[in-house]
């Protein structure tokens, strides 16, 4: 038998790395999209092909090169880690066949590595005819991104498995924020790949070291995120556009743009974008520009000049889906 799940992946709005400290983060699907097919093995092993050029077997933990070398251990490992996950959780043991198709470019704050996660986990929940809910396929996918790499908030997972534009806040969870606004956007990438655990530890740092100075930046943050939501309903994309510009002082504050996103964010600006930001865990990865539907080209142009690549991206509403291969 054979199962697959498509899920999207995302651009945060605003809210990024604060969203880790309990402030809400609005942030969107977009039209990129990972696409996960497994498979029943005869044997007890997990076979996975990513299409960046890695395949791989794992039997428990010893791992067998195919192609891309040991070094493709580290792209395998996390989609091994999200079927593990699942199988434990039902008590099952069966081997695998996975295959992963992206077209999402991976660690530039896209949300790749949240959207293989979840269609992992939801094309293996196929498989063994369960049927998941979307908390437990946000469970199920935060967990096994932990055990990877990080401390997830879950923000990445919940929008890969919803879709649409979502209030994400870790107390109150998932508030998905139906707007009839276009919301055009224009992703600028730097095409500089960076780890999203290492830019979340390093703000840990600042928490660690500044306390009384991360209290008021996070309470700063909690207002950008509401006045945005409130912004939102109205599509009073302006006052949108000024609150990303704020939320890129106060990400700048601690300490995870980088030089190659600052170039963009400013020649964005400077071409008329209404407001830009990074997107993500900073530190290389994307930018996003807020424009009106008319300027998305001239934003786009004004973005490769300045040496990145523009990625006009649309809202995706659906999130993830799976079924069972005839
Ligand atoms: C990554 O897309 C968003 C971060 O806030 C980390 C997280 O919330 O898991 C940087």
């Amino acid at each position: 038998m054979k199962a697959t799940a498509v899920a999207p992946g995302k651009t945060i709005l605003v809210g990024e790395h604060f969203v880790v400290y309990g402030e809400p983060a609005v942030v969107m699907a977009i039209d990129r999209h990972v696409h996960v097919t497994v498979e029943d093995r005869v044997d007890r092993s997990l076979a996975i092909t990513s299409d960046l050029g890695v395949t791989g077997t794992f039997i428990d933990d010893a791992y067998t090169a195919v192609k891309g070398g040991e070094g493709g251990r580290r792209v395998l490992e996390p989609i091994k880690t999200a079927a593990e996950t699942v199988l434990t959780a039902f008590e099952e043991a069966r081997g695998l066949t996975i295959t992963v198709h992206s077209t999402i470019p991976p660690a530039v704050g896209l949300g790749s590595s949240g959207a293989v996660a979840v269609a992992t986990v939801s094309a293996v929940g196929r498989l063994m005819g369960r049927d998941l809910s979307a908390d437990d396929v946000i469970a199920l996918s935060t967990a096994a991104e932990t055990v990877v790499h990080r401390t997830p908030s879950g923000i990445d997972q919940a929008i890969a498995t919803y879709g649409g534009v979502l209030v994400y806040q870790k107390a109150q969870g998932i508030i998905r924020l139906p707007t009839a606004s276009a919301i055009p956007l224009v992703i600028g990438n730097t095409g500089i790949q960076r780890n999203t655990g290492v830019l979340v530890e390093g703000v840990r740092g600042k928490h660690d070291r500044f306390p009384e100075i991360m209290r008021v930046l996070n309470a700063a943050a909690n207002h950008v995120s509401r006045q945005f939501i409130d912004a939102l309903t109205r599509d009073a994309l302006p006052q949108l556009g000024e609150l990303m510009d704020i939320n890129q002082g106060l990400l700048m504050a601690i300490g995870v743009s980088h030089e190659a996103l600052d170039r963009l964010v400013y020649a964005a600006r400077a071409s008329g974008a209404l407001g830009a930001k990074l997107t993500g865990a900073g530190g290389g990865g994307c930018m996003i520009a807020l424009t009106t539907l008319d300027d998305r080209d001239r934003v786009a142009a004004a973005l490769q000049r300045a040496g990145g690549t523009p990625i006009i991206a649309q809202k995706a509403e659906r999130g993830v889906h799976s079924w069972i291969h005839a």
